[in-house]
């Protein structure tokens, strides 16, 4: 059974639908994230998990017992939100030694566990300072080591590290991983940074529109979304649009300027007529001037448009002979091409996302 069952959850303001059949399985020790653009419901589903904001229907069950109706406090998760603060006129000491008083714990066991808390996040030698007097970053470890000091069977992020700068964000990051390597609880942590999505979590639940689109690891949401939304919200991708035609042997896929033939087991589901193929800028092989001897499925003529470096390889905006524009990945380290330059641009059916 699932630590965390959130089944069917409906959220209302009125007419307005924040959260529309929401349901998701959180095993436990696992670090979850809610993963979609702004509005999409990722800090309304979070807050009911808290028990900050009620449902319209549906159920939490948290190891098998309804908590939907359960006050915050009788929880026992742990919750870092945006813009909840620390106490101002408390040392970080006391503001992490808060959740234990509280639940009224001796002395000696408040301070061996601050102290443990404070070191695991490195604070131990700012326990006497005021949050005032801490770096934004030093500030979200507080939060954090308050959220965490009462060993919370679950621990709720909001964007903790939004504000923050790049890099202070990735090490931020990989303290977070960290922590919960250490303590083995569970997390949900709430992000519209697709890199931090994939490079946290054990599961991403992509939200949109109040809606959970899907849920999967990193690689399936990469290599096999479900939908135009995921598709092209994870990682960048060309769509081309056309018709599918299903047949003994698979499918053939028409654009109007080629034909590729689907073997079956990208077609499990899909049905005849209007459907779009995605095709990731890192499966395009790209070969200078207009070559027509490859031995790919599909071989197009274009030129270049424009080139972005990255290191040794060169994000390509090409054009088409047909008219599309395409994202590619190029080998760069003789320089790029120029634009206008002819290009030969060729990929194969099987690492195509097909989607109907
Ligand atoms: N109390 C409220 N009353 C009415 N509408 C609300 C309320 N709270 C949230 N909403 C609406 O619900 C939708 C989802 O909001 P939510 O805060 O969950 O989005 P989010 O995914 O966290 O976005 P962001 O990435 O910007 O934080 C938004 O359209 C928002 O305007
Ligand atoms: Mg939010």
């Amino acid at each position: 059974m699932a630590f965390i069952e959130i089944s069917n959850i409906e959220k209302h303001y009125g007419t307005f639908k924040a959260l529309t059949n929401v349901s998701l399985s959180v095993p436990k020790g696992s670090f979850i994230t809610l993963l979609g653009p702004s509005g999409s419901g990722k800090t309304t589903l979070l807050k009911i998990l808290a028990g900050f904001e009620g449902v319209s229907s549906g159920r939490v069950l948290l190891d098998g017992r309804d908590v939907t109706m359960l006050k915050p406090e009788k929880r026992n998760f742990g919750v870092v939100f945006q813009g909840y603060a620390l106490f101002p006129h408390m040392s970080v000491y006391d503001n992490v030694a808060y959740p234990l008083k509280v639940r009224r714990k001796s002395s000696a066991e408040i301070r061996e566990k601050v102290e443990r808390i404070l070191s695991l996040v490195q604070l131990d030698k700012f326990a006497r300072r005021k949050p005032s007097e801490l770096s934004g970053g030093q500030q979200q470890r507080v939060a954090l080591a308050r959220a965490l000091v009462f060993e919370p069977d679950l621990l709720l992020l909001d964007e903790p590290m939004s504000a923050l700068d790049k890099k202070l964000r990735i090490d931020l990051q990989e303290e977070l991983r960290n922590i919960h390597q250490q303590l083995g609880t569970t997390f949900i942590n709430v992000t519209h940074d697709q890199e931090e999505a994939m490079h946290m979590s054990d599961g991403i639940a992509v939200m949109n529109q109040g809606r959970i689109e899907q849920f999967g690891t990193a690689h399936e949401l990469y290599r096999k979304p479900q939908s135009r939304f995921v598709a092209d919200f994870i990682g960048k991708s060309n769509m081309i649009s056309g018709q599918l035609e299903t047949n003994r042997a698979g499918a053939l896929f028409s654009s109007k300027s080629f034909k590729l033939s689907i073997s079956c087991d990208q077609i499990e589901g899909k049905s005849d007529g209007k459907a779009d193929l995605f095709i990731r800028p890192e499966n395009i092989l790209l070969t200078p001037g207009n070559v027509s001897q490859l031995q790919s499925d599909v071989v197009l003529a274009g030129e270049v448009v424009s080139a972005t470096y990255s290191g040794d390889r060169a994000l390509y905006l090409l054009k088409t002979a047909d008219g599309r524009n395409i994202q590619a990945y190029g080998n760069a380290r003789d320089g790029a091409l120029q634009p206008g330059a002819p290009i030969t641009l060729a990929f194969d059916g099987k690492d195509c996302i097909l989607l109907t």
